[in-house]
This record gives C-alpha cells, sequence and structure tokens, in this order.
C-alpha cells in the first residue's frame, strides 16, 4: 500500500455553540443539530464504504458522541476507541463561557479575530475564580494528565499544536504506518493544528481556516506521511463553503 488514508472530523454542533459561546475545554452537549450532523457524518462515510481498525477522540462529550453516532452510523461500532486530552478543544481561557458577538461588541471583532485565529497570542488565562474554574480543573477525566503543572490556564494555537502533535507522532502516526486505517474525531482547533503541520500552512494563512462542524474530510498521507490529498470533506463544496463561513461570523458582533 502507498497510501494511507485517515479521516478527521470536527464534532457536530454542541449546545455552546449554538448559544455562540466560547467553549474550549468546558464539557458541553451535543445540540440536537450536532447530533443529526453526526448521523449524517456517519451516512456519508457509509456511502463512501470506508472502513476504520481504530478510533481516536478527546476527552470531552461532544467529541465522543459525535465519534459514537458515526461508528453507530455506518456500522462500525465495535472498534477501539483511543481517547485522549491531547485532541482536546484549545482552552479558552478567562473567555470561556462568554458570548462570541457580545466579546466582539466589546472588545471589537479585531481583537476577537486574534483570540480565535491568531497562531501564537493566547486568550486571558482563567483565573482561579472563573466560573468554570473548579469544573475543568477538578474534573476526574483529567486523572491521567495533562499533569498539574502542565494543566492549561489559556492556549494559543501553537499550544494546542504543541500539546496535539505529540499524540499525532506518537501514537497516531505508528498505527497508520502499521497499516491501521483511523477515523479522528476532534475539535476544531485542535484539528486546525494537525492541519496546519500536515499542509504546512503559515502562521498568517492558518488565521483563515475554520473548520465545520460534523462534515468530515479525508487526507491521503504517502509513505513519509506528508499528503498526497488534503482535507478533502465528504460534503458537497457549496454546503463545506457556508459552514465554514458561518465558523468564521461567529465571532462578529452582532
Ligand atoms: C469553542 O471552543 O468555542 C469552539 O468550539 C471553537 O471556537 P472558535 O471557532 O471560536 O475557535
Amino acid at each position: 500500500c502507498d497510501k494511507f488514508v485517515v479521516v478527521m472530523v470536527r464534532h457536530g454542533e454542541s449546545e455552546w455553540n449554538q448559544k455562540n459561546l466560547f467553549c474550549g475545554w468546558y464539557d458541553a452537549q451535543l445540540s440536537e443539530k450536532g447530533q443529526k450532523e453526526a448521523i449524517a457524518a456517519g451516512k456519508a462515510i457509509k456511502d463512501a464504504k470506508m472502513k476504520f481498525d481504530i478510533a481516536h477522540t478527546s476527552v470531552l462529550s461532544r467529541a465522543q458522541k459525535t465519534l459514537d453516532i458515526i461508528l453507530k452510523e455506518c456500522g462500525q461500532e465495535g472498534i477501539p476507541i483511543q481517547k485522549s486530552w491531547r485532541l482536546n478543544e484549545r482552552h479558552y481561557g478567562g473567555l470561556t463561557g462568554l458570548n462570541k458577538a457580545d466579546t466582539a461588541k466589546k472588545y471589537g471583532e479585531d481583537q476577537v479575530k486574534v483570540w480565535r485565529r491568531s497562531f501564537d497570542t493566547p486568550p486571558p488565562p482563567m483565573e482561579q475564580d472563573h466560573q468554570y474554574y473548579e469544573c475543568i480543573t477538578k474534573d476526574p477525566r483529567y486523572c491521567d494528565g495533562p499533569k498539574p503543572a502542565e494543566f492549561p490556564k489559556t492556549e494559543s494555537l501553537k499550544l494546542t499544536i504543541e500539546r496535539t502533535m505529540p499524540y499525532w507522532n506518537e501514537v497516531i502516526v505508528p498505527q497508520i504506518r502499521e497499516g491501521k486505517k483511523l477515523i479522528i474525531a476532534a475539535h476544531g482547533n485542535s484539528l486546525r493544528g494537525i492541519v496546519k503541520y500536515l499542509d504546512k500552512i503559515s502562521d498568517q494563512a492558518i488565521m483563515e481556516l475554520n473548520l465545520p462542524t460534523g462534515i468530515p474530510f479525508i487526507y491521503e498521507l504517502d509513505a513519509s506521511m506528508a499528503p498526497v490529498t488534503s482535507m478533502k470533506f465528504l460534503g458537497d463544496p457549496e454546503t463545506v463553503k457556508k459552514a465554514m463561513e458561518a465558523v468564521a461570523k461567529q465571532g462578529k458582533a452582532k
């Protein structure tokens, strides 16, 4: 086999996406629309006759639930699922729980775009008196990591990449090389990090990439793990384009 195939998908719309709130490590559930998106994603995978050996996801419910729905829909529920905090959404720091449009009204759309999309400017940190500090830092799902010293208080895309790529290189790539077919259900910014790395997208150009919820995309990699095919969406191009634009618009003041 001279080509390796990996499927990636951002979770379906969450209840916090629906309310347009910065979510990050808050464990929002899938909205009804998000569940429907996951069903459609599973059908698209079934129609494309794609088979998987192993699935990877984050420790957050919205990605896990999306994966479960997809696997059920394409009749592959039985495959092993590996979960890691390294695939989590980027930590949104002090912005967690704030409305994106209200934040744009208060601080300006340019500032919000810097916080959402700049490569290396993290949002302000989540302080101990933040409404969601306790429920995130004390969550038992983080028993196995990150270690207290590396537990993020906020993350830029750069910091997200620094904790996601070790998982890609040490866990995912060896499985790909063994010939395993993988599906990765993760998040807007952890997947932007992987895409940036694979396609060598510049720090500037990555600002314009917005990943839609619930539409799977395919990478074909050569033996050196370089993409032969990049980000081929299992969806009609017009729908994908509109969904990407809608994500970008979440940071506009209404
Ligand atoms: C969040 O964490 O709020 C979103 O799921 C991703 O947000 P973004 O598109 O604003 O980076």
